[in-house]
């Protein structure tokens, strides 16, 4: 089967894209991270993929007068990439449908808790603040109710005794290495679905 070219949108340290990137240093992972976009020039991640050869580019959300525009610049740019899926990673904008709808069923997300609870920001902070028992992260196709698509795989943690928001967070991002790898992987084959998709 032929890989699957994915581009990853990142806006700061980038762990889940290297993650992505180690993945598919085995040529019998069905992906193969081409491309790296920031939307932020001094995010770490770039260096790291740009070490790696990977091409990247920053689009400054700064540099546009609407949410709009800025999607719309982002999806030009990667539509001349040639690319079959999008992976986000750490990629902390709200997105609108002038970029959602062209990637629809193609664009996933790693979000830092069990989806649906704890949408959007400080999710670690909000599952503490619950006394929840278990917490962990999700991979999701994007859709355009923030956080809402279809889940493709999750990993659970435990909340420990002593928690802070710090150590609860490190405790997810090593689940999220993991988790992000095999969700890509399961779309890049087919093996998941969209829902409605038929087969
Ligand atoms: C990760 O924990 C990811 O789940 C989260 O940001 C972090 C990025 O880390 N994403 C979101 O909160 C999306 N709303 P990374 O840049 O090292 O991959």
């Amino acid at each position: 089967m032929k890989r699957k070219r994915v581009g990853v949108l990142i806006s700061g340290r980038g762990s889940n894209m290297a993650a992505l990137m180690q993945a598919a240093r085995d040529p019998h992972y069905p992906a193969e991270i081409v491309h790296v976009v920031s939307n932020r020039a001094d995010a770490p991640g770039l260096a790291t993929a740009a070490a790696a050869g990977l091409s990247t580019a920053v689009i400054s959300h700064r540099d546009f007068a609407s949410r709009e525009a800025f999607d719309t610049a982002l999806n030009d740019h990667l539509q001349q990439q040639a690319l079959d899926l999008i992976a986000c990673a750490g990629f902390m904008r709200i997105m609108t449908p002038a970029l959602i709808r062209p990637w629809a069923g193609r664009m996933i997300n790693i979000h830092p808790s069990l989806l649906p609870l704890y949408k959007g920001l400080h999710t670690h902070e909000r599952a503490l603040a619950d006394g929840a028992k278990t917490h962990g992260c999700s991979v999701h196709l994007v859709s355009e109710e923030l956080d809402g698509g279809p889940v493709i795989a999750q990993a659970a943690v435990p909340v420990k005794p002593g928690d802070t928001a710090e150590t609860l967070a490190a405790r997810v991002l090593v689940e999220e290495h993991k988790l992000y790898p095999v969700a890509l992987a399961l779309l890049a084959t087919g093996a998941f679905r969209p829902p409605g998709k038929p087969s």
